[in-house]
């Protein structure tokens, strides 16, 4: 068997563009994401060896449903699912406070409960962990930039944690891409 390759947010854009050259490269290619109909056709693209996995990963009770579905030893871990927080407007202090919490949420919990589950399962040694954060995070983007950017102190915590048993975690910093679902 290939290497066991766990890619989030892999249905669409960057995601699946990784998981298309994991696959290439004859890995097991795990897709998680919420929507199982564009998992699906993700999968069916990539051949065989991709697997569609629904879940939230906000949610930890979606995120151990499924892990409990993906191989008990996990070669790569790509966090790359993220996407805007509720469009809220407004200065009132909910709106605010909505806007900053869903960021969060979408952008930081997705990769950090997916990691904290899956963590002693990466394979040691060789194991790698790979975060998606954005230019956003040392531009600025508001609660956007703000949550990326947090992915980055927590990825330097993980990155001393697991190096001792021979796993890296790092963080991609993309600047703009096209043709992702991103921008719509
Ligand atoms: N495109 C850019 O210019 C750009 C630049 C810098 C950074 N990035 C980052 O790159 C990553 C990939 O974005 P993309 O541009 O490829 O956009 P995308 O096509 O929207 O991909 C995001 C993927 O994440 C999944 N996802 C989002 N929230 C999720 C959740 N709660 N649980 C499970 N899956 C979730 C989405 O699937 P479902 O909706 O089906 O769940 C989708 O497949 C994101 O982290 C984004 O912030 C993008």
């Amino acid at each position: 068997m290939g290497r066991v390759v766990v890619v989030s947010g892999g249905g669409t854009g960057i995601g699946a563009a990784a998981a298309e050259l994991f696959a290439g490269d004859g890995a097991e290619v795990y897709l998680l994401g919420r929507r199982e109909n564009v998992l699906t056709a993700t999968a069916e693209k990539l051949g065989p060896r991709a697997h569609a996995v629904t879940c939230d990963l906000r949610s930890p009770r979606s995120v151990e449903a499924a892990v409990r579905t993906l191989p008990g030893t996990v070669d790569v871990l790509v966090n790359n699912a993220g996407a805007r927080g509720v469009a809220a407007g407004g200065d009132d202090l909910t709106a605010v406070a909505e806007r900053w919490t869903s960021d969060f949420r979408n952008n930081v919990l997705v990769a950090v409960l997916l990691t904290a589950a899956l963590t002693r399962r990466l394979r040691s040694p060789g194991g790698r962990v790979v975060t998606v954060s954005s230019l956003a995070a040392v531009r600025g983007n508001g609660s956007y930039g703000a949550a990326k950017s947090a992915l980055h102190g927590w990825n330097l915590t993980l990155a001393s944690e697991l190096g001792p048993r021979g796993v890296t975690a790092n963080v991609v910093v993309p600047g703009f891409i096209a043709d992702t679902e991103f921008f719509g």
